[in-house]
């Protein structure tokens, strides 16, 4: 804030006027002032001591509106601002309502952004979390700020896997059954097959040889696969419309059957491609990974070589400006090796790929396994959180109106924000308590203080313009909470260039706490008339950057709690 006005006023001789802007910084001690402009670098440039110069530049801000004072201390010229100048920026964030923080700084670019990216016929369990929202939230993210995004569930529906699920289901496959329970159903007989598979190993050769119709588009086969993707979206998409998902695109590994062959015949003419036992590689020992297999000896392709072709298609398709992938880390390699060959390919697009990795969920009793088939499902998770919440809602108060549907948002919006609020590399041990915590840096938290403010603003009726007083706003505990509010655009932007929606949910849980520091030591809808104003116009502000906050993260706003 008032960056541009305190540089303009900067006039240094032989200093860019852009280069004294990029000093300028926030004191880590906030009693120091709003900003700051350590004089040490310009010393050499000017010969001068630091404090000499801080001192010269002092008188330049003499009666200027927007300040309360530039004082100098220790080589720092310190800048602390008017806090009602301040203030009434307020005014303009209300009117800008939920278009408070767009921007068009993305206007005429596209951003793919591949996630969740699932497993037909494999639970959707706590695992996918992550990516699910990591890449929901990325997606409402750039849409703010005025990118055009295209979400994409690369679907993980090729590989011998499916022979291997027809196979059992034509010997232990019961179709009622698995219509009415899906995707488990699914899961248990292709877990069946394996153990049967160790004692029986010709199942695998009737596995191959089944996949190998899928591939020739044999009817029956067809149907099946077709029939195994309907099961797994179909569960899937309660669970999408839940958490307030949408993609674009479906299209998954099979999607690129007929798309690959360019891509190898690029790799041929670039010469890319070394014989290995049979198989075709790209060599990648220069840059200290292991190869990319491509192509196996017996003719079939692989995950990355449907990526290299997906790659291909979307700069096709969308000429996006970047590709994201939110894929977990374990994938790290992967990503770095695709990236590279597509870099070796020379890809028009090679530059702008982005892996968006993020560390694993587990339960607080332990890692999550599938192999073992102790498989926490994301339905029965998010199913708990709301169950809990509605108890909560109902202790709190027992007269809650729509209590059900409160619990909906309350409980599901715990568990998206639990993978939301940490850096997305970090792995994250998921308890009911903490993310169901009404005073934590939880969903719930955020959730309450907005519908507090909602309450207030009822009571209290809406701030009457006219009678703003900004003073009433000013102290500490005021400014403050008025800070925080203005911070929220910066932090928009700052999630969408790190890729990190945790800047998104840190800022909000910053404005209610600081609005709530204010909430216990002011009256705001009872405040005395002079007064009532300006706090009201406070908490609007503050209820509407929550509101706007939480919907980036896919979050829920209830108006009352
Ligand atoms: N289906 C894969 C998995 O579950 C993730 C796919 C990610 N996207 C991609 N284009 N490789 O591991």
């Amino acid at each position: 804030m008032f960056e541009q006005e305190i540089a303009q006023k900067l006039k240094i001789d032989g200093v860019e006027q852009s280069e004294i802007a990029a000093l300028l910084e926030v004191p880590k001690d906030a009693s120091m002032g709003d900003l700051a402009l350590p004089c040490f670098r310009l010393s050499k440039l000017l010969k001068k001591s630091p404090a000499q110069i801080a001192n010269e530049l002092a008188p330049l801000f003499d009666g200027c509106a927007f300040l309360e004072s530039a004082q100098t201390a220790g080589g720092y010229l310190n800048f602390k601002f008017n806090r009602e100048e301040v203030a009434k920026k307020l005014i303009e964030t209300n009117a800008q309502g939920e278009k408070f923080a767009s921007s068009n700084e993305g206007a005429d670019k596209t951003i793919c952004i591949d996630y969740s990216s699932i497993n037909i016929a494999k639970p959707f369990h706590i695992g996918h979390l992550s990516t699910t929202v990591i890449g929901g939230a990325l997606c409402r993210i750039f849409q703010k700020l005025g990118y055009k995004t295209v979400g994409i569930n690369h679907l993980g529906d090729w590989g011998t896997q499916f022979g291997k699920l027809i196979v059992a289901f034509k010997k232990w496959g019961d179709r009622a059954e698995i219509e009415k329970e899906g995707v488990l159903a699914l899961n248990k007989i292709y877990v069946k097959f394996h153990k049967e598979a160790e004692r029986d190993p010709s199942l695998e050769d009737e596995a191959r040889a089944y996949f190998k119709k899928i591939e020739d588009g044999d009817a029956e086969a067809m149907e099946l696969f077709h029939w195994f993707k309907e099961i797994t979206l179909k569960e899937v998409e309660k669970i999408y419309d839940k958490l307030k998902i949408k993609f674009d695109s479906y299209a998954g590994e099979s999607f690129y059957n007929d798309k690959m062959q360019c891509v190898i015949d690029i790799l041929e003419q670039k010469r890319l491609l070394t014989l290995d036992d049979g198989a075709k590689i790209v060599k990648l020992d220069e840059f200290g990974m292991p190869p990319c297999l491509i192509v196996k000896a017996d003719g079939a392709t692989l995950y990355a070589t449907r990526d290299l072709a997906a790659a291909y298609y979307r700069k096709k398709e969308y000429d996006f400006y970047k590709c994201l992938y939110v894929v977990a880390y374990q994938q790290n390699l992967h990503f770095r090796q695709l990236f590279k060959v597509l870099e070796l390919m020379e890809f028009s697009g090679a530059k702008d790929m982005e892996h968006i990795a993020f560390g694993m969920v587990s339960l607080e009793d332990g890692a999550m396994s599938t192999r073992g088939g102790r498989i926490v499902r994301l339905s029965d998770v998010l199913d708990k959180a709301v169950e809990k919440a509605l108890k909560i809602i109902k202790e709190k108060n027992p007269q809650a109106q729509n209590a059900t549907q409160i619990a909906q948002s309350v409980g599901v919006g715990a568990v998206i924000f639990s993978a939301l609020f940490n850096n997305r590399i970090k792995d994250i041990v998921f308890s009911f308590d903490k993310v169901l915590n009404f005073d934590g840096e939880t969903a719930p938290y955020l959730q309450y203080t907005h519908a507090r403010c909602r309450s207030l603003l009822k009571k209290g009726g809406e701030p009457d313009l006219d009678k703003v007083d900004f003073s009433a706003i000013s102290d500490d505990e005021g400014y403050q909470t008025v800070k925080a509010v203005l911070a929220f655009p910066d932090a928009v932007k700052f999630a969408a260039q790190t890729r990190e929606p945790c800047v998104v949910s840190r800022a909000i849980i910053d404005v209610a706490e600081k609005f709530n520091r204010f909430y216990i030591s002011h009256r705001i809808a009872d405040a005395a008339e002079n007064e009532r104003a300006a706090r009201l116009l406070l908490a609007k502000a503050v209820a509407q950057t929550i509101k706007i906050g939480l919907g980036l993260l896919g979050i829920d706003a209830p108006e009352a709690m």
